[in-house]
C-alpha cells in the first residue's frame, strides 16, 4: 500500500518540471565529463543592473526592513510601477490596480489561477513558456493550443486563435507572451489589436505576459495595455527579471482592475504572505534610475542576435527567422534532423551537447507539438562564445552527416 505521503493530489500532478532545467542538469554533467560546454540554454541577460540598485538592497537590510509588509507590495514601489508603466504606455494605472508578486510567475500563475474556472478553456500558444498551460490544468482547466506558424514568423494570428475557438463553448481567456519565449517572436500593433478585437468580440481575458518588453530590436513594442478598455479585458504582467537582470531577486508586478489585484492579495496572503521586503527597496530604485542605461546593452544584444543568425545560416540543414525581440531565436533543424537520421529533436539537443559540447534547448521543451524539430538559442552570450559555439555545431554536423 501506498504511504500517505506517496499519494498526491491530481491536480498537483498537472504542474511539470521545466524542461530548460533538465538540459542545465546535462550541461552540468557534461562539464563533469571534462566537456567545454557553450551554453545557449540559459534564459537569463548576463549584465548586471546598475550597482546603485543592489546597493540599495544592501541599505534596506542595514536599516533593518526586514519584516512582514503589505502582501500587495511597498505601497512607494505599487505607486512608483502606476507611474512607470503609465508613463512608458501612455495609460493612466493607478496604484491600487497594481500588485508586486515574486517574479513574474508567481502573478502569473496566480492570475491564472484566480480567472480559470473548472472546466474553462484557455487559450495557449504553442510553443510557450510551460508554466502557462500547467497552470491553467492545475486550476481545473483546458489548455487549447494555437501552433505559431514559422511563415508568420511564430507571430500569433487573431485568424489561427479563431479557427481553433471556433466550435468551443467554454473558451475564457488567452496567455499571450509578446515578446516571446522560446522564438523571439514580436506581435505588431496590428496582431496586438486584432487579438483584443477578438477578446472583446467573445468576451475573453488576455492574461499578458510582457516580461521581455524592453527587448526589442526593431518597431516598437504593442502592449496590450494601450487598449482604452484593458480593465475589462487585460491582466498584464511584467517584472524585474529581464529587463534589469535581476531574476534572482524574484520581483514581478501585475497591473489589472482593481478587483483583479484585491483577488490576488487574498492569493498571496495565503501563499507568501508578501514579497521580499528589503529587495522591493532595489525595485524601486531601479524605477528611480530608469532604463536609459539599458539602450547600450540593448544594442549589443541585436549585434548578437545577427551574429547568431549569421553563423546558424551557415549550418546546413537549419533556417532560421531573424526574431525581433527577447534573446531567443528558434531554429528549424528538420532537415538536419533528417540527414543526420535523428529521431527526435530531444535527441538532437542531446547528441549537440555531449558530442559538440554546445547546449540548444530542444523546443519540445515548450510544451508541446509546435517546438518539434525546432531548438531554442538563448543569445546571452559574448559573440565570440556564440561564434564559436555555432562552428563547433557546424563542425559536428560535417562530421557525423558525412
Ligand atoms: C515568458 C516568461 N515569463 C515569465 C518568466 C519568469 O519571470 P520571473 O523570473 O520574473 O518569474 C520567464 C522567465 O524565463 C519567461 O520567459
Amino acid at each position: 500500500m501506498l504511504k500517505p505521503t506517496q499519494v498526491f493530489s491530481p491536480l498537483a500532478e498537472q504542474l511539470e518540471p521545466e524542461g530548460a532545467f533538465v538540459y542545465l542538469d546535462l550541461a552540468a554533467e557534461a562539464r563533469r565529463k571534462g566537456i567545454d560546454v557553450i551554453s545557449f540554454g540559459i534564459g537569463q541577460p548576463d549584465f548586471l543592473p546598475p550597482r546603485e540598485v543592489v546597493d540599495a538592497v544592501k541599505e534596506a537590510l542595514d536599516r533593518g526592513f526586514i519584516r512582514y509588509i503589505s502582501t500587495l507590495g511597498l505601497p512607494e514601489l505599487r505607486e512608483r510601477i502606476a507611474s512607470y508603466v503609465s508613463e512608458k504606455y501612455g495609460v493612466d494605472v493607478k496604484p491600487t490596480e497594481v500588485a508586486v508578486t515574486v517574479g513574474a510567475k508567481a502573478a502569473l500563475y496566480m492570475a491564472i489561477s484566480l480567472l480559470t474556472r473548472p472546466g474553462d478553456e484557455v487559450v495557449v500558444q504553442d510553443p510557450a513558456f510551460p508554466t502557462y498551460e500547467c497552470v491553467v490544468r492545475h486550476a481545473g482547466g483546458r489548455p487549447v493550443f494555437v501552433k505559431l506558424r514559422e511563415e508568420n514568423e511564430f507571430r500569433l494570428a487573431r485568424e489561427d486563435v479563431e479557427r481553433e475557438i471556433k466550435d468551443l463553448h467554454r473558451v475564457r481567456g488567452i496567455v499571450v507572451n509578446s515578446p516571446h519565449n522560446p522564438t523571439g517572436a514580436v506581435l505588431s500593433e496590428s496582431d496586438v489589436e486584432e487579438l483584443i478585437e477578438l477578446a472583446k468580440r467573445r468576451n475573453l481575458f488576455i492574461i499578458s505576459d510582457e516580461i521581455y518588453e524592453d527587448y526589442v530590436y526593431e518597431g516598437r513594442h504593442r502592449s496590450f495595455l494601450q487598449d482604452p478598455e484593458w480593465r475589462d479585458y487585460v491582466v498584464y504582467v511584467s517584472g524585474f527579471s529581464k529587463t534589469w537582470a535581476l531574476t534572482g531577486l524574484r520581483l514581478g508586478y501585475v497591473v489589472a482592475r482593481e478587483e483583479v489585484i484585491r483577488a490576488l492579495d487574498v492569493f498571496a496572503t495565503n501563499m507568501y504572505s508578501c514579497p521580499p521586503a528589503p529587495l522591493q527597496y532595489a525595485a524601486l530604485k531601479a524605477l528611480e534610475l530608469g532604463t536609459s542605461w539599458f539602450k547600450s546593452y540593448l544594442e549589443e544584444y541585436r549585434r548578437r542576435r545577427d551574429a547568431a543568425v549569421e553563423e546558424l545560416g551557415r549550418i546546413p540543414g537549419v533556417r532560421v527567422v531573424r526574431s525581433r525581440g527577447a534573446f531567443y531565436l528558434f531554429p528549424n533543424v528538420r532537415e538536419l534532423m533528417g540527414r543526420l537520421r535523428v529521431g527526435s529533436t530531444d535527441e538532437l539537443a542531446r547528441r549537440i551537447l555531449f558530442e559538440a559540447g554546445v547546449v540548444l534547448l530542444p523546443g519540445t521543451a515548450f510544451p508541446l507539438r509546435g517546438g518539434d524539430g525546432y531548438l531554442r538559442v538563448s543569445y546571452v552570450l559574448p559573440i565570440e562564445r556564440i561564434r564559436e559555439g555555432f562552428r563547433r555545431v557546424r563542425e559536428w554536423v560535417e562530421k557525423v552527416g558525412g
